[in-house]
C-alpha cells in the first residue's frame, strides 16, 4: 500500500470511528443536548420517539464503526469468518438504525424538506443493505460488493452530514436552512460517488 492510500485509510477509519462514537454524547450528558434542544417537551417525553432516537443513534454508530474495515482486501482475506461476523453485525445494526431512522425522520427538525431527505435516506440505506445481504446469501459476490458500496456510502452520510452542516450554517448564517439542505446534501453526493466507484471497479449487477 502506498503512503497516499495509507493516509486515505487512516482518515476513513478515523472519521468512521469518531462519528460512530459521537452518539455517546447523548448517553453521557446529564441534560438534553444537540438536536434534542430543538424538540418540544412533548416529543422529548414521548417513549416511542425516544426508543426510535436512541435505537437509531446507537446502532447507527455501531454500523458506522464496524463497516469501514470490511472494505480492506487485506483484512477480509486474512480471516473470512471475521468478515462474515462483522458483516452480520453491520447488517443487523443498519436494519435497526435504519428502521428507527424511518420513524424519527417524520419528526425531524426543519419541516417537510428535512423530513423527506432523512426518510429517503433511511429507505435507500435499508434497500441497499438488505439487497447486499440477500446477494451474498445467493453467493452473488459482485452484487454483494456493489450493494455494500452503496449501503456504506449511505451510512457514511452520518460523517459527511457533520462536515457539511457547520459549513452550510456559516454560509446561510442560520441553522434551519442549513439543516434542510444537509438532509439531502449529506448523502446524495455519496451515492453518486459510490456509482462512479462501482463503475470504475468494473462491477456490474445487470
Ligand atoms: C444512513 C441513514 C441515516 C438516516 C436516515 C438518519 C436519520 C436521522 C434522523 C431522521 C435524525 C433525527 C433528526 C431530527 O430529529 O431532526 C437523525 C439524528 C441523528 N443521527 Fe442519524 N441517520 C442515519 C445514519 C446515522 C448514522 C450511521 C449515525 C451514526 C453515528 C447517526 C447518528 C445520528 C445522531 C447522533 C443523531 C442526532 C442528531 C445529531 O446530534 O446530529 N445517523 N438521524
Amino acid at each position: 500500500m502506498n503512503s497516499t492510500n495509507k493516509v486515505a485509510w487512516f482518515v476513513f477509519g478515523f472519521l468512521a470511528i469518531g462519528v460512530g462514537l459521537y452518539p455517546l454524547i447523548y448517553i453521557f450528558s446529564a441534560d438534553h443536548v444537540g438536536i434534542q434542544l430543538s424538540k418540544s417537551a412533548a416529543l422529548l417525553a414521548n417513549v416511542a420517539w425516544n426508543l426510535g432516537f436512541y435505537g437509531h443513534i446507537l446502532f447507527g454508530g455501531l454500523a458506522l464503526m464496524v463497516g469501514w474495515v470490511q472494505f480492506s482486501k487485506r483484512f477480509r482475506e486474512a480471516n473470512f469468518k471475521r468478515h462474515r461476523t462483522i458483516g452480520g453485525i453491520y447488517v443487523a445494526a443498519a436494519v435497526v438504525s435504519g428502521g428507527c431512522g424511518l420513524g424519527i425522520a417524520l419528526f425531524a427538525t426543519g419541516g417537510i424538506v428535512a423530513q423527506l431527505g432523512f426518510l429517503t435516506l433511511a429507505v435507500v440505506w435499508l434497500y441497499f443493505t438488505l439487497n447486499a445481504f440477500w446477494a451474498i446469501k445467493k453467493r452473488d459476490l459482485d452484487m454483494h460488493r456493489v450493494y455494500m458500496i452503496y449501503s456504506y456510502a449511505a451510512c457514511f452520510g452520518a460523517v459527511t452530514l457533520r462536515i457539511w452542516l457547520p459549513l452550510l450554517t456559516l454560509a446561510f448564517g442560520a441553522f434551519l436552512p442549513a439543516y434542510r439542505v444537509v438532509a439531502w446534501l449529506a448523502w446524495v453526493p455519496n451515492i453518486i460517488f459510490a456509482y462512479i466507484w462501482v463503475r470504475r471497479k468494473g462491477l456490474n449487477i445487470g
